[in-house]
């Protein structure tokens, strides 16, 4: 949710700024805006509602701001419309202080009112101008920008991650954090702040990670990171091993088909370290087997297409450990009575490890006493950092805001977990150990095999994309599935869709099913192949048109009832949906270009949701 970044140095600021912003375009993109100070024209500002293209078109990419000291800001609106008002940067009253800000300040309204009283005009609807103009008042009554800022943080409530710059400090950039990504990187020309790595790369990979809490100052040469007493920290540098093709098309069309296509290397990174002698080994946990044995309860908690993925692990995982697991979506977690104590482990799955709500989530667990597991995607992140273990998938940057490949890696991880956690227990036979492993290696090659059949999912495509109502029906793994080839398919064509447990259509839903309504049958289950196709056979009693996936062995079978089928290669019952996923992602992309769609960044959505 909004990208910012800012830059202090020897090179120009407004091109560094515009190229950083339009790498995190993916976190917001209804506004953009950077400010720019020189010596000559002192804070020049420039902002435009809609997609970066606007401003790079306003400013003449760049060319029409110059400075070397720069911040900018891409915006996902929570205060006030998206328009040219209220896109970032905001400025002070006297013009002196602008400042850009991702997250949301709680107590706004009443430090608003209190300004106003003091006779501060306001010009936007946000709650990131009230800290502007806060700034200038603290500023105005201490003389000096840290120790206002420090007061700043100390009245303002919420989350934040702030890039300021002060007229007045011609060589000084100033950030801050609480409960939102910030990270500052050492480039050979200047230094940087930007909420995400992918902003930087082309220019360094040597990065800190602030946390919660502290302020920094970067000048050119020098960055000095403070605690909220204003006491200087000494932060451990990361060296960011992402590469800067990683963060390009590379000749796609589009991110979310790159990463699609991505997909067999970036299981091939997760699992690969983590099988050696056909044993899976998690070097990087700290689970103990005393712990794992007096477990008592599982919990996974995550948001949207991660919490898909906790979907199929539940499955999973209570047949392989005989232990309860229950899978939450995190914004219902943190707000319900949770029954977590020092026999539960918290596993928390997340691709950006910054999402507020999962998180939020996972301290509570934390904080009643529970044991927390965070896989994660991006190293570094908040999660990842805050969690007592971490589990990283090695998907690489995804840019798409549907997830793809960050998915697939989550799954495989999650199948590495549960078979670790099953060894530990002894709740797993040898044999079905050894064929889960040896299927979880072979899965590269076959995703490559569906991924080499992307024409008829094309086909498909273009035969079904004008429907306006599409179902997802499967059972047991089937059914965790079809909720994520249905998220995949709404977030990104904007066609309405469900997905159902085939069992429980006839409780009601079935009444939606008239002549023409596409049904997706997943039928990869094998041990509930024949209850799926008794589910087919009633929907397509009532007129449906089903287009069916299933696995080679199933094809034939499955010809016979549906209407359309497409056949994925077998797999052990646990690894099955890491491949019948894919020519679900296929179909709702193609779905998607078809009608036309920005499929990179679909409506009102963005990718870190660091709002609750
Ligand atoms: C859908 C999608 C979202 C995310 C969700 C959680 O394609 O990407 O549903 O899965 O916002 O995000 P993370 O995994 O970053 O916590």
């Amino acid at each position: 949710m909004c990208g910012i970044v800012g830059f202090v140095g020897r090179e120009e600021a407004a091109p560094i700024l515009l190229d950083g912003l339009e790498r995190m375009e993916y976190r917001g993109y209804d506004s953009a805006g950077i400010a720019v100070r020189s010596e000559k024209e002192g804070l020049q500002v420039k902002k435009a509602k809609g997609r970066l293209r606007v401003l790079r078109e306003l400013t003449r990419d760049g060319a029409e701001l110059s400075g070397t000291l720069g911040i900018g800001h891409t915006r996902w609106a929570t205060h006030g419309e998206p328009n040219d008002v209220n896109a970032h940067p905001h400025i002070s009253e006297n013009g002196r202080i602008a400042l850009v800000h991702n997250g949301i300040i709680e107590n706004y309204m009443e430090i608003k009112e209190h300004l106003i009283k003091q006779g501060v005009t306001f010009t936007s609807d946000t709650d990131s101008e009230v800290v502007a103009q806060l700034l200038e008042f603290h500023y105005h009554e201490c003389g000096n920008m840290l120790e206002a800022v420090g007061r700043v943080l100390r009245r303002i409530e919420g989350s934040y991650a702030f890039g300021i710059i002060c007229a007045d400090y011609p060589n000084a950039l100033i950030a801050a954090r609480k409960d939102s990504p910030l990270i500052l990187g050492y480039g050979e020309n200047g230094n940087f702040l930007a909420s995400d790595v992918t902003a930087v790369i082309k220019y360094t990979r040597d990065v800190v990670y602030m946390d919660d809490g502290e302020i920094a100052v970067l000048t050119e040469d020098s960055i000095d990171v403070f605690d909220d007493e204003l006491i200087p920290v000494d932060k451990e540098h990361h060296t960011v091993d992402w590469d800067v093709s990683a963060a390009e098309k590379g000749g796609y069309p589009h991110f979310m088909l790159k990463e699609i296509m991505e997909q067999p290397e970036a299981v091939r990174k997760t699992v690969s370290p983590r099988i050696k002698d056909g044993r899976v080994v998690l070097d990087d946990v700290a689970l103990t087997a005393d712990y794992v044995k007096e477990l008592s309860r599982i919990y996974i908690i995550a948001c949207g297409s991660s919490y898909h993925v906790g979907m199929v692990s539940k499955y999973n995982w209570e047949r392989l450990l005989r232990r309860p697991v229950e899978v939450c979506l995190a914004s219902e977690f943190r707000y319900s009575a949770p029954l977590v104590d020092e026999h539960t482990l918290v596993v928390v799955i997340s691709q950006s490890g910054e999402t507020l709500d999962t998180m939020a989530a996972m301290r509570e667990a934390k904080r009643l006493g529970g044991r927390t597991l965070a896989v994660v995607n991006v190293v570094g992140s908040s999660i990842a950092r805050e969690s007592d273990d971490v589990l990283y998938t090695w998907a690489g940057p995804e840019i798409a805001v549907a997830t793809t490949k960050a998915y697939s890696t989550q799954l495989v991880l999650m199948d590495l977990v549960g078979l670790y956690l099953a060894d530990v227990l002894g709740t797993v036979e040898p044999a079905e150990y050894s064929a889960i492993v040896d299927e979880l290696a072979a899965l590269p090659e076959k995703l490559e095999n569906v991924l080499a059949h992307v024409e008829d999912i094309q086909y498909f495509a273009s035969r079904y994309f004008n429907h306006d109502s599409i179902f997802f029906i499967g059972r047991n793994l089937d059914y965790a599935m079809g909720m994520e080839g249905s998220l995949k398919l709404k977030e990104i064509s904007y066609i309405h869709s469900e997905a159902y447990a085939s069992g429980e259509l006839k409780h009601g839903t079935i009444s939606l099913i008239e002549q023409g309504t596409l049904v997706v049958a997943l039928g990869t289950y094998r041990a509930l192949l024949d209850k799926s196709m008794s589910n087919v056979v009633e929907v397509k009693a009532r007129g449906a048109e089903v287009l069916a996936v299933t696995t080679e062995e199933f094809r034939e079978k499955m010809e016979k009832t549906a209407d359309a089928v497409i056949a994925v290669p077998e797999s052990h019952p646990v690894v099955q949906p890491s491949l019948g996923v894919v020519p679900l992602q296929l179909f709702a992309y193609y779905v998607a270009l078809q009608r036309g769609c920005d499929i990179d960044k679909p409506r009102n959505l963005a990718k870190s949701v660091t709002v609750e």
